[in-house]
């Protein structure tokens, strides 16, 4: 019935942007989108949800998924009524395994779109998308801007990743460590800039450094940066690698010096230094260093002493374990953020706001939560649509758990036009 050629004219409607949304005309004050759901259950990995809302909803209007399959029409795979004006459905329909080797350094639709129709006319469509150059893109409106100053998506714990192909059964450790289902190259191409990083230190393992979750060594550190650098090479954007935490093997200050020394090496063309005015500097003088790699080091000790690295981002921990003390943290920090000054922050810090549960230890040990993936779930959805109603304005880093379970990327991207705009 669809064709992608209607679909393509639809999504690439010249943007203008409307701030007030009472004129806003209907389309442009709609939200739609494709996530994918972080859990995984012996009948189902990946599976599609979708997530809309539209204040101006009609009885009888239809939202769709399609599939696109190439040199044939596009398929339908489910449809529905939506009977409230803003929700969350999943659909059933389980998208394709698609290995990060596939993915592209240009902006592209993955198989799956979402449609909303209305007599039989397709008012609003969006699809599954990669956004590994957003930044660069938008050079001139955030050109001026610091780090503070942007809505930057980024990932918690981005190194506690596990790419399955097929569903499997957890083990409890996996339960509870794991926290993105992209590797880190797949999560910067999906649009994350800001990544997490906490290190251990293992000196007598093959590979000395790890990524880690907690005191669980997850991926060597060194193909974390080799994502990093590969990502780097191939775009024009900028990455934070804030290294926030050194759960196992880091008691001296010399095991500190070596990790920095090792850093320096692997990054040594890619980093900026610090400079004189450390986050106080624009995006533009960034770019016009070539160095687009900022390491943040949560340690004061190494940062007056090596220049390689920059005060890490403050990070902002709620430490709760349900969705209501979530929105209180998260309102508390954001709030606070908009009576933010110069003289409340003068050196211009970013800060992270840490959208994701906590479990407590008795929580893991009985698993009470039923998982880092049950939870992620039950969160992020709604942490996109704070992000897009309530917290919009003040927003700088959001990391979230299984950052394809939400729409954050789209809102950071969309948000950081409309401040542009004076929105
Ligand atoms: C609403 O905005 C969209 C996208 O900017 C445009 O294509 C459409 O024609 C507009 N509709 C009306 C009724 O103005
Ligand atoms: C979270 O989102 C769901 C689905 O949209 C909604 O039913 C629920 O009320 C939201 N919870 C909070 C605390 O906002
Ligand atoms: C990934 O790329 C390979 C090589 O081009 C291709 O054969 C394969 O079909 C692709 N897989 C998907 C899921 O697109
Ligand atoms: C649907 O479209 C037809 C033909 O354009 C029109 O007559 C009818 O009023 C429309 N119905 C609704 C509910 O908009
Ligand atoms: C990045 O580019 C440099 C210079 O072209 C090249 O030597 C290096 O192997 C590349 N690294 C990765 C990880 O792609």
């Amino acid at each position: 019935m669809y064709r992608t050629l209607v679909f393509l004219s639809i999504i690439s409607g010249v943007f203008s942007i409307d701030c007030n949304e009472h004129d806003q005309n209907e389309t442009e004050g709609m939200q739609l989108g494709i996530v994918i759901s972080p859990i995984m259950s012996p009948q189902m990995i990946r599976e599609i949800a979708i997530y809309w809302k539209n204040d101006k909803l009609r009885n009888g209007d239809v939202i769709g998924l399609y599939e696109v399959h190439p040199g044939a029409p596009d398929l339908l795979v489910f449809e529905f009524q939506p009977d409230v004006t803003h929700g969350f459905k999943k659909t059933g329909v389980s998208a394709d395994f698609l290995p990060t080797a596939n993915l592209t350094f240009r902006e592209s639709c993955l198989k799956y779109y979402v449609t909303f129709g209305r007599n039989n006319t397709i008012i609003k469509a969006n699809c599954l998308s990669t956004h590994p150059t957003w930044m660069s893109q938008r050079k001139s409106s955030l050109g001026k801007l610091r780090m503070r100053e942007i809505f930057l998506p980024g990932t918690h714990d981005s190194a506690a990743y596990a790419k399955h192909q097929g569903s499997r059964i957890e083990l409890i450790v996996d339960k509870y460590t794991i926290t993105q289902d992209e590797d880190v190259l797949a999560q910067l191409i999906y649009g994350a800039r800001y990544l997490d990083i906490r290190v251990g230190r293992y000196p007598n393992h093959q590979h000395e450094f790890w990524g880690n979750h907690g005191p669980f060594r997850i991926v060597p550190l060194q193909v974390v940066i080799d994502a990093v650098k590969t990502f780097l090479n191939n775009t024009d954007e900028i990455v934070i690698f804030d290294v926030q935490e050194f759960p196992v093997g880091f008691k001296s200050l010399a095991a500190h010096n070596q990790l920095v020394d090792y850093l320096e090496s692997q990054f040594s063309d890619y980093l900026m230094a610090r400079p004189a005015d450390v986050w106080k500097t624009s995006l533009e003088e960034i770019w016009a260093s070539q160095r687009r790699l900022i390491i943040g080091y949560d340690y004061n000790n190494i940062v007056s002493m090596r220049k390689s690295v920059w005060p890490q981002v403050g990070q902002q921990w709620g430490n709760v374990r349900t969705i209501g003390a979530l929105y209180k943290h998260l309102n508390k920090i954001e709030r606070l953020a908009s009576e933010d000054t110069l003289t409340t922050n003068p050196q211009s810090q970013p800060r992270a706001a840490m959208a994701q549960l906590t479990p407590t230890t008795f929580d893991v040990i009985f698993d009470r939560l039923g998982g880092l993936r049950k939870m992620a779930e039950n969160v992020d959805i709604n942490v996109t649509e704070w992000y897009n109603e309530e917290w919009q304005h003040t927003a700088n880093v959001v990391a979230v758990d299984f950052i394809k379970a939400t729409g954050i990327i789209e809102t950071a991207i969309e948000w950081n036009d409309k401040r542009a705009a004076g929105c």
